[in-house]
Order: C-alpha cells, then structure tokens, then sequence
C-alpha cells in the first residue's frame, strides 16, 4: 500500500478575531458598516484610507444600480476572461483601465505640469527598449513605411533654456496603422528611434505620418466597447519619452489635428496642449535637403518639448497631493 499523501491541517493567517463584536447583518447596510469597520483596523494608513474608500464606492455602486446576481456573476466572468487574455505580449488589463479613462486619470493626477511644461500622454503599450540609435536628421522609419514627416524642435527648461543631450525615444505606426511588434516577422525595429538633443536644445528626425488605429478587439475589451456603442480607435499620434538629468522624465504624444478619433479617443490621451498642425512643405530642394530621397513634399512638425525639473515636478505633485490630504511621509511608503 503506498503512503497515504500528507495532510496538512488548515491554518489562519495568524490575525485574531478583532477586540470588538460586529453586529450580525440584519439589514444590508448593516454589511458595508461591517466591512468598513473591519477595514478600520488596517495597519498602513496609505492602505486603509485607499480600501476604505473602494469599498464605500463599491458598495454605493451596487446599491446604487440594484445589482442582480446575474449581473455581479457577468462582471465576475468578465473580469476573469480579461485576466487570463494576457500573456507576456499581450495586456488586457491594462486595455480595460484605458478604456474606462482610468490610465488616464491616474497620469493626469501623477504629473501636473506648469509654466509651460509639455503635458503627458498615455504610454501606451507599444514602447520598447530596443529602438536604434538615430542621428541629427537621420529616419527613424524605413523608407516605403509612409508619408514622409519631419520633426524637430527643442528641449527646453521653463524658462526657455536649452537642454543639451536629451535622450528622446520616439515611436509610432506605420501607414497601415501598425507598430512594428504588430508584425510576427519583426526583425528589427521600425518606426521607432532614440535621438539626443544638441548644444542647443534641438532635435529633428525623419519619420513617417502615422495614422489612426484600432486596439485590440478580440477580447473581452473588445466586447466591452461593442456592449457600450464605442469604437476602439486611437486618433493618430507620435510618442515621445524624453529624459535628462535632474528633469522629469516626460512620457508624451503629439496628435495633428483633423483626426477624426481626436476628441472621442478610446483611450483618452488626447489633451489640447497636444494637438500639433502639421505644415505641408511642397518644395523638392527642402526635401532633398531634409534627407527625403524621393518626391517633392512632407509634412513638417515642429514643437518645442519644456521639461519641470525634479525639484519643480516634486513640488506640483505635493501640492495635488496635499489638496487631496492624503499623503504623509508614512504614506509614500505604500
Ligand atoms: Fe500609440
């Protein structure tokens, strides 16, 4: 006979039963009192004031729209398919807190900017770190990836001065509305790059004009827009990350105007200090001139790129924080 397997008895987690008798729910709030207090005890601050919070909204929300079981298991079974959609390559989850403005809103509220400072934009899930290194002027994009595009411009501090060496990674779709790891034979990478400032602050680079794009609509995302009437496109748009010592680093993207996506973007990285014009240059010697190898014209994008220092983004974000008053040195521990 073999050895019966081991049985390991089950065990708690060590925590004893509070100090205090919670009175058994005899009327549903009685259920949100309960939880509430029971959070009470929650030993981080940061933590408590953070679950305090979810379950008060939590459960207001399901007061609130009458929840059936149905519809509490339907939610249930969505967040769980939307769990195991991702996989090394792919984020479902981090799609679902885009589409619902969350990634978004968590950018806005983490990076205020001031004086002048170029605002952020959602990274998006298409940045890696193995873009090559690109010269003063040089493509970022091989040629036949679209229409031709220029872009230069300065990195400045706030008060206009220029920051030299500035590494700026920039990346974008092609004319299809790809990213190059969209393609399963990628074998090197396009349409993106990693450029330095100058001396004097400046940048330029060739690029193609990306375009409009959809995220992913075979999952439960996907669905989820079909279920609430909503396209999943992106408005076109160029990112760019750019960091210098003692700055910010600045997670960004332009969008030129005229997009039809621009004010409904699935996602809702589009802000207004972000919407570019893109020149159209109809002049053969400019293109020559610009590197273009071929035709007579390119659109032109030119903006300049202002940086908070880390001293000037520390305060601002103190200063949100402290309207919300909810950060103490204990807190940032979290
Ligand atoms: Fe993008």
């Amino acid at each position: 006979m073999p050895d019966a397997p081991e049985v390991k008895a089950a065990t708690s987690n060590g925590i004893p039963p509070p100090s205090f008798n919670l009175p058994l729910p005899d009327k549903p709030e009685i259920i949100t009192a309960n939880v509430q207090k029971l959070t009470e005890q929650t030993p981080n601050p940061r933590h408590k004031f953070i679950f305090k919070a979810l379950i008060k909204h939590l459960h207001q929300f399901v007061n609130e729209t009458s929840l059936t079981t149905d519809e509490w298991m339907a939610a249930i079974d969505f967040l769980t398919r939307t769990g195991q959609k991702c996989t090394p390559l792919r984020q479902e989850t981090i799609l679902l807190s885009d589409v619902l403005g969350v990634s978004a809103l968590v950018d806005s509220l983490n990076n205020p900017v001031a004086g002048g400072a170029t605002e952020n934009s959602v990274l998006g899930p298409f940045f890696t770190e193995d873009a090559a290194e690109v010269d003063f002027g040089e493509s970022i994009a091989s040629e036949g990836k679209g229409d031709y595009m220029y872009v230069e411009g300065r990195i400045l501090t706030t008060d206009g001065q220029p920051i030299p060496n500035a590494v700026i990674e920039t990346w974008e779709t092609d004319a299809d509305g790809f990213y190059d790891t969209q393609y399963a034979d990628r074998s090197y990478p396009d349409c993106r790059g990693r450029l330095r400032s100058g001396d004097d602050g400046r940048f330029g680079y060739r690029a193609v004009v990306p375009v409009a794009y959809p995220i992913p609509g075979d999952g439960p995302v996907g669905e989820l827009l079909l279920l609430l009437g909503r396209h999943n496109m992106r408005p076109n748009h160029l990112h760019m990350m750019v960091e210098a010592p003692g700055f910010h680093k600045l997670v960004t993207a332009f969008y030129p105007d005229g997009c039809k996506y621009l004010e409904s973007d699935c996602v809702f990285g589009v802000k207004k200090s972000l919407v570019v014009s893109l020149k159209d240059i109809v002049d053969e010697e400019e293109a020559r001139k610009r590197g273009f190898p071929h035709g007579r014209s390119f659109k032109l994008l030119q903006y300049d790129i202002v940086l908070l220092t880390e001293a000037q983004s520390a305060k601002m974000r103190d200063g949100v924080d402290q309207e919300r008053c909810i950060i103490t040195e204990d807190h940032k521990k979290f």
